[in-house]
């Protein structure tokens, strides 16, 4: 019981205090010196400046706060002022080969950058034409906005046959994957060359030609065989064969004979 009286006695005790200092503080904070970059300092006081998107149209007096506005439609201003107007957006002329990246608005500018292929030259305060490349040679990648090319010679397998201030080297072609064949090699200004025709046609004429090709020596083995055949039997049976011949035409013989004589 008695701890928790107590307890009730001190909380109006602490809230009265915290009524007292709170206010305290908050006025601490902003009369002090001016260090805000909030504030500025007139007729001895601290007054607020205006907010980024705003400019002061009447200052603070002794009596009243700044009056700030909002900035108008083509108009910004980026920091907390004291300014009597705004900033005019600054205009990304494309005939000077300028375009608006970030298009600005009350509280940020609009910022202008060259156009793809040109860069911005501090020696002319304008954009310059990117650098082209010269064939053999490629622009490095990534092309970073607003810096000039950087040209790099083609490795070994990539070529450039062009001029350019925006090509890479490209790759040479692949006459496997094309299914044809490399007929002239590549280098660093060429591509190669693959044949016209693909080679799968080469089969289909050695389709043609296989077989033909194997129907002759069929043919020239089998009259060889025969020419072998024929000699063996020849000269085994030769004379035999020769007087069966014989035979068989001298017994022709007669019965034309016997034939023509009835
Ligand atoms: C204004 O533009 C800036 C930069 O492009 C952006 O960060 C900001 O959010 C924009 N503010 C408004 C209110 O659109
Ligand atoms: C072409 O492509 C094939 C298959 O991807 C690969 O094996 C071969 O090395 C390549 N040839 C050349 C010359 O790059």
């Amino acid at each position: 019981m008695a701890p928790r009286a107590r307890r009730r006695r001190l909380l109006p005790v602490l809230l009265a205090l915290c009524a007292l200092l709170c206010p305290l503080q908050v006025t601490f904070q902003i009369t002090p010196p001016c260090a805000s970059r909030r504030h500025y300092e007139r007729f001895g006081r601290c007054c607020n400046k205006c907010e980024p998107g705003t400019y002061m149209s009447s200052k603070c007096t002794t009596t009243s706060e700044s009056v700030c506005l909002p900035c108008g439609p083509d108009e910004y201003l980026d920091t907390w002022n004291e300014e009597d107007k705004c900033l005019l957006h600054k205009v990304c002329d494309t005939g000077k080969a300028l375009v608006a990246v970030e298009p600005g608005n009350r509280t940020a500018p609009r910022r202008c950058a060259c156009t793809r292929g040109y860069h911005w030259s501090e020696d002319c305060v304008c954009c310059r034409r990117n650098t082209d490349c010269a064939p053999g040679f490629g622009v490095q990648h990534p092309v970073q906005l607003n810096k000039d090319t950087v040209c790099q010679p083609c490795l070994a397998g990539y070529f450039s046959d062009t001029i350019s201030s925006t090509e890479e080297c490209k790759p040479w072609t692949n006459c496997t994957i094309l299914g044809k064949t490399e007929v002239r090699h590549g280098t660093d200004t060429s591509d190669v060359v693959c044949s016209p025709w693909p080679p799968t046609k080469l089969p289909n004429e050695r389709g043609i030609y296989l077989p033909t090709l194997t129907l002759l020596l069929l043919f020239a083995s089998v009259v060889f065989v025969a020419a072998v055949i024929f000699g063996v039997y020849y000269r085994k049976k030769g004379k035999a064969l020769t007087a069966n011949l014989w035979h068989w035409v001298n017994e022709a013989c007669g019965r034309l004979s016997e034939n023509k004589e009835m």
